[in-house]
């Protein structure tokens, strides 16, 4: 029986050398461009959390074999005739399931899915993933809460972004990797999980150019093959929660084999929060060193600051000398976490898309987690609140992170599950 809540008790320092899994955002894209591999794919790295397991439903439902298999590898077996139908049940559990509506066009020409609802950080349209695809040639018709898409023939096309949407950039790449001629999509998400899936796409045999820059060159070719044993970048919004955790309770905290280039945009915040960052092969470091320094951030597509990390660097300037300015520009609704870190004693102002954070102490409480991150930064905030701290609503952690509980324990957190 999984548990809902978690009781942590704060003021220990955390220590040690730690692992971590693929990345979740990269995992979820590449899942579901299988759709339009031929063959068997093997994944490796994954981690059993909520979100991947939902969509390794959703592929199942779509009739492609797809199974997680021993140390954290998934397969997937893509030989019959795919269904092009996403339930609904599993589009509302999972709003990034919206991603198998590239591949499905791509591979069987249709695709019927559900128009994913918002989530607790916002509204969370798909009107650019929309307009791209209608600029690769698809039909485009609304029915019954259901997006109905139908390309008899992708063509490419030059696509311009309004916004470097990740999920759109990626959703028309895909679609991309199967149409006739060259697509160029200009104001591209330059995420590290968006190139992990071009690097994965191109390993199935795409043409695919400029992933990780604003313009992507995607060639379409005839078919995809299954890759074998492809190992996922790592998740470096765990790694960066996790080196928050040795930083906010003064201890030291490193992780294994990282992509440095991929971290520098969330090390450069720890380094001028105060604390000490150093890169020693693939590892990364972070040591307390003395004080928590304020600082002023704004979440900005990569490679800025990512919305993903900032509430958990809000519960590491909740205990700051001094005032930090957090702005967050990506997602119209994501402080929710502000209101249980008050609760602990954080000082938090917040006016429209901006908080003001005046560093202090936390004492232990009741808090509830809303989403994924806040949850995160919830746990962050219990390790180094005076007392004991009770997280409620564990299921929303569980959805993107791996034995989070346990691998605090291991570095030397004191916590009750
Ligand atoms: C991806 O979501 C991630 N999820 C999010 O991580 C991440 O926060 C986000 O990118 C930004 O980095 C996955 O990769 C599965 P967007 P996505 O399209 O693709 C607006 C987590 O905690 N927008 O870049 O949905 C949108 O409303 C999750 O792991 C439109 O207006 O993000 C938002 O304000 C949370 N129209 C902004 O763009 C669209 O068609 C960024 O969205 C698409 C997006």
């Amino acid at each position: 029986m999984e548990k809902t809540s978690v009781t942590i008790e704060g003021g220990h320092e955390l220590n040690g050398v730690i692992d971590v899994f693929g990345a979740k955002n990269a995992v979820l894209p590449i899942l579901s461009s299988t759709i339009m591999l031929d063959g068997e794919t093997t994944l490796l790295n994954i981690p059993p959390i909520g979100d991947i397991n939902s969509m390794v439903r959703m592929l199942n439902s779509l009739n492609i074999r797809t199974e997680y298999r021993a140390g954290g590898s998934i397969h997937i077996l893509n030989q019959k005739k795919i269904r092009h139908i996403a339930p609904y049940e599993l589009v509302t559990a999972m709003r990034a399931s919206f991603f198998v509506a590239g591949p499905l066009l791509a591979k069987t020409g249709f695709a019927k899915v559900p128009l994913p609802g918002g989530c607790s950080i916002g509204l969370r349209p798909v009107d650019i993933h929309i307009q791209g695809l209608k600029k690769l040639g698809v039909d485009i018709n609304f029915e019954h809460g259901f997006v109905e898409f139908s390309a008899l023939n992708l063509k490419g096309d030059a696509i311009d972004l309004p916004f470097p949407s990740v999920g759109a950039t990626e959703n028309i790449m895909m679609a991309a990797c199967l149409a006739k001629g060259e697509t160029v999509i200009n104001n591209a998400a330059r995420e590290p999980e968006v190139v992990d899936l071009a690097n994965f796409l191109i390993k199935a045999g795409a043409v695919i150019e400029g992933h990780g820059t604003s313009s992507i060159f995607v060639q379409g070719v005839q078919s995809l093959m299954g890759v074998r044993d492809y190992f996922v970048i790592p998740d470096r919004i765990e790694i960066g929660t996790l080196l928050i955790a040795g930083g906010i309770t003064g201890g030291c905290v490193e992780i294994k084999h990282v992509h440095s280039s991929y971290l520098s945009s969330i090390t450069d915040v720890l380094d001028e929060a105060g604390l000490i960052i150093s890169y020693d092969n693939n590892n990364v470091r972070c040591s307390a060193n003395g004080s928590i320094h304020p600082v002023d951030i704004t979440t900005e597509p990569h490679p800025g600051f990512p919305t993903d990390m900032q509430a958990q660097m809000m519960a590491l300037l909740s205990i700051a000398c001094g005032k930090s300015v957090i702005k967050e520009t990506i997602f119209e609704n994501r402080f929710m976490h502000v209101n249980e870190l008050v609760r602990m004693g954080a000082s938090i102002q917040v006016d429209g898309q901006i908080a003001i954070v005046s560093g202090g102490k936390l004492s232990g409480a009741d808090v509830k987690i809303t989403d994924l991150r806040a949850g995160a930064a919830l746990v962050l905030a219990g390790l180094i609140a005076e007392g004991k701290t009770v997280v409620h609503g564990l299921h929303h952690l569980n959805r993107g992170y791996f034995n989070l509980m346990g691998k605090l324990k291991s570095l030397g957190a004191r916590l009750d599950l």
